[in-house]
């Protein structure tokens, strides 16, 4: 097992720290895979990437990316599908070739159908040289709820009440916000051969304490990453502030 936790002073350095990080595994491979993450945590991450290659400090043209996850039932056109948010963040900004970014399809009749495809289409690729995750309030990776197991394939998730309260901010209201997602598993996250976790924020100080100080539990699905060979976890102060 290898974590090792980087604190950062603030959100904006977290994001620098973990920037740097992704850049450096693009300029010793350029042509490796990225496992992408969307939500708020991310975002300062990609606006640094986008500007590094601005400054033709990166080149994304042999890159492929793979994403965590997406909403059940959003078109690629709704602006809070994580297609969209991936292409208004990162994709659209950068030298990525049309074709080497990948996402599960939401809008897909048979969902189980589209999860295992997209979980071969992963597997093909050698699953992700990084994956950059985010982490949920109750811990959760990709969209792996707590529960009794962890998933290992990509899979039809419904959503806790406490994620869809936390997403609830991005639709008119709760009602609007999809129950369902197709999410990598358990399994395909671990395949990584780098996993770089970022966190922010007091309401992420509970999920990093039992993620990496606590016991390895499907309930705190983010803990299977103390058997992970090599973690790195960027916070900033206030996520790490329940870590004595
Ligand atoms: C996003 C994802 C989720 C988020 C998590 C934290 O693709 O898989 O696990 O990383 O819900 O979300 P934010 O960053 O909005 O707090």
């Amino acid at each position: 097992m290898s974590v090792r936790i980087i604190v950062a002073k603030d959100y904006d350095e977290m994001s620098r720290k973990a920037a740097n990080i992704i850049a450096s595994q693009i300029i010793m491979k350029p042509d490796s895979v990225l496992g992408l993450a969307t939500g708020s945590t991310p975002i300062g991450t990609y606006k640094e990437l986008v500007k590094k290659y601005e400054n033709k400090e990166l080149d994304f043209s042999e890159i492929t990316t793979v994403n965590l996850d997406e909403y059940k039932g959003l078109s690629r056109e709704h602006d809070q599908s994580y297609y969209y948010f991936m292409h208004d963040n990162l994709f659209d900004h950068v030298n990525l070739r049309k074709d080497a970014s990948f996402l599960p399809d939401g809008t897909k009749a048979d969902s189980e159908k589209e999860c295992a495809e997209y979980e071969a289409k992963v597997a093909s690729l050698g699953y992700a040289d990084l994956q950059l995750l985010g982490i949920g309030r109750n811990g959760h990776i990709g969209f792996n709820e707590p529960g009794d197991v962890f998933v290992k394939d990509t899979h039809v998730v419904d959503l806790t009440e406490s994620t869809i309260d936390a997403n609830k901010r991005f639709f008119a209201s709760a009602d609007d916000v999809p129950k369902q997602a197709l999410s990598m598993g358990i399994g395909t996250i671990m395949h990584a051969k780098t996993v770089l976790l970022l966190a922010s924020g007091k309401d992420k100080a509970e999920a990093i304490k039992n993620s990496f100080f606590g016991p390895v539990t499907p309930q705190c699905q983010g803990s299977i990453l103390q058997f992970h060979s090599n973690v790195i976890v960027v916070c900033d102060e206030d996520a790490y502030s329940l870590v004595k």
